[in-house]
């Protein structure tokens, strides 16, 4: 079975041409410059089973958000894995990476297992599984085979993962694998110092990013010392084996789009549906957070989709209750940045850099995937980038029907998404089941 893409202008990391691709056995088989003749360009015996026009369209790699909820097991009257995967590929998501704050929370091989198992008849998207920091879980943690990483919760959030003790932190960050925090300035500052002082030789990534001086902190250590004029001075006194040398690229951000496109004045106007963790901040955060993304600071976009029933979402509000944090948002994801590079005039190719080969990148994922390259898997997304209309959150395949961005204008509709070479979501509708647990390079 072969597919055609043809005549469409094609965007991933590193190009923005006019062209197309073939598709064959799951993988891009071959990308080519210019319009497509019919009569020139079929090799004897290599014709296309399909053939899909784009013209005026736009073919992105298909997106990673590396940072889901999809409440699975445990939570699922709020989400579980097939309305989550569901609502990923309606939006042009291909991988996800989900966090383990289910019920049970991933703190055993044997939990994550047992999540395996339930997801993966359900799963229509593909998808990594993030292991829990919990109580005395350390050689679970150390054993636990293809995970993204280690995610340990420094402060509150739903379900109850918070790790106080920073002895614990430290034996986490002794295992040297990718520790992914949800930490909130001070707790994200303290970590830092810990890590940078002790030396600890693990990759730490701070999840959903919401503050200027996180932002400039990160900037400060991703400098690399050796260009910096203090490391050329100290350079002089010959030192001990340096381990410390490539420090500056153990350290990586993401940014949620609540964070770039929301300030506390809407959790002021909107009241619990802009409930979340970390909560929304200042303009000057907001600002800070797209200088970021400008200067490359910040490596990549995730949305933290976090759904809840809007009932008790509004109950949470009432007095006397305690909050829910968290919003929908896998579905919004793309919307919302695409029209906003757009109107920002940013490079098309920063956003499927920064939502495609750049995550893959950091999290190690082995499987060729977030490039329009021949022998890349065909995880890709066709948007059609003169529609015009506005959010809402009626047609949402996520459980949670409603999201804080309804109303807003937006430039763009993903028309068809592709997962390992077939068509899953085609103009509104789910017409395919793929996904597979993805592969990642172990560090440890
Ligand atoms: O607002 C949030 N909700 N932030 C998180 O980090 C977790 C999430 C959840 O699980 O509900
Ligand atoms: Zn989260």
């Amino acid at each position: 079975m072969t597919i055609l893409i043809k005549d469409i202008r094609i965007i991933d990391a590193d190009q923005d041409f006019l062209g197309g691709v073939f598709i064959e056995d799951g993988k891009i088989s071959r990308v080519f410059a210019g319009k497509f003749s019919m009569m020139h360009s079929f090799p004897p015996g290599q014709g296309a089973d399909t053939i899909i026009d784009g013209k005026n369209k736009i073919l992105m790699p298909g997106l990673f958000d590396p940072h889901v909820h999809f409440r699975d097991p445990g939570f699922t009257y709020k989400e579980d894995f097939e309305t989550g995967s569901q609502a990923a590929i309606s939006a042009g998501v291909t991988t996800v990476f989900d966090m383990p704050n289910t019920n049970p929370p991933v703190f055993s091989r044997e939990n994550l297992e047992q999540k395996r198992q339930i997801v993966a008849s359900k799963a229509h998207c593909n998808y990594g599984l993030f292991f829990g920091a919990g109580p005395n879980n350390l050689e679970e943690i150390k054993a636990a085979e293809n995970v993204p990483g280690t995610k340990l919760y420094l402060n509150t959030t739903t379900g109850n993962l918070k790790m106080d003790d920073e002895k614990a932190w430290r034996e986490i960050f002794k295992l040297g694998r990718k520790v992914v925090l949800h930490a909130e300035g001070d707790t994200f500052f303290r970590a830092v110092e810990i890590w940078q002082e002790e030396n600890f030789p693990c990759e730490l990534h701070l999840a959903h990013a919401s503050l200027k001086s996180e932002i400039d902190l990160i900037r400060e250590l991703k400098r690399n010392p050796k260009s910096s004029s203090f490391a050329k001075a100290s350079s002089f006194v010959e030192t001990t084996e340096d381990k410390s040398d490539d420090r500056h690229k153990k350290i990586s951000v993401e940014v949620c789009p609540h964070h770039l496109f929301m300030t506390h004045k809407e959790r002021e106007k909107y009241g619990a549906i802009c409930c979340m963790k970390p909560e929304l901040a200042t303009q000057k955060d907001v600002d800070a957070m797209w200088a970021g993304v400008e200067d490359g600071t910040i490596d990549f976009f995730a949305t933290d989709h976090a759904p809840h029933t809007l009932a008790e979402k509004k109950e949470s509000d009432q007095p006397g209750k305690s909050p829910i944090y968290g919003i929908p948002g896998v579905e919004t994801f793309l919307p919302l940045l695409f029209t906003e590079f757009v109107k920002r005039g940013y490079d098309l190719s920063k956003l499927a850099a920064m939502t495609s080969k750049i995550p893959r990148k950091i999290y190690h994922v082995q499987d060729l995937k977030g490039e329009i390259r021949a022998g890349f898997d065909a995880d890709l997304v066709i948007i059609d980038p003169n529609f015009r209309g506005k959010i809402s959150a009626d047609n949402f395949f996520s459980k949670s029907k409603w999201t804080p961005f309804a109303g807003r204008e937006i430039l763009m509709k993903v028309e068809k998404t592709f997962i390992n070479g077939k068509v899953v979501f085609d103009n509104g509708q789910i017409v395919g089941q793929e996904g597979r647990e993805i592969f990642f390079v172990s560090l440890s």
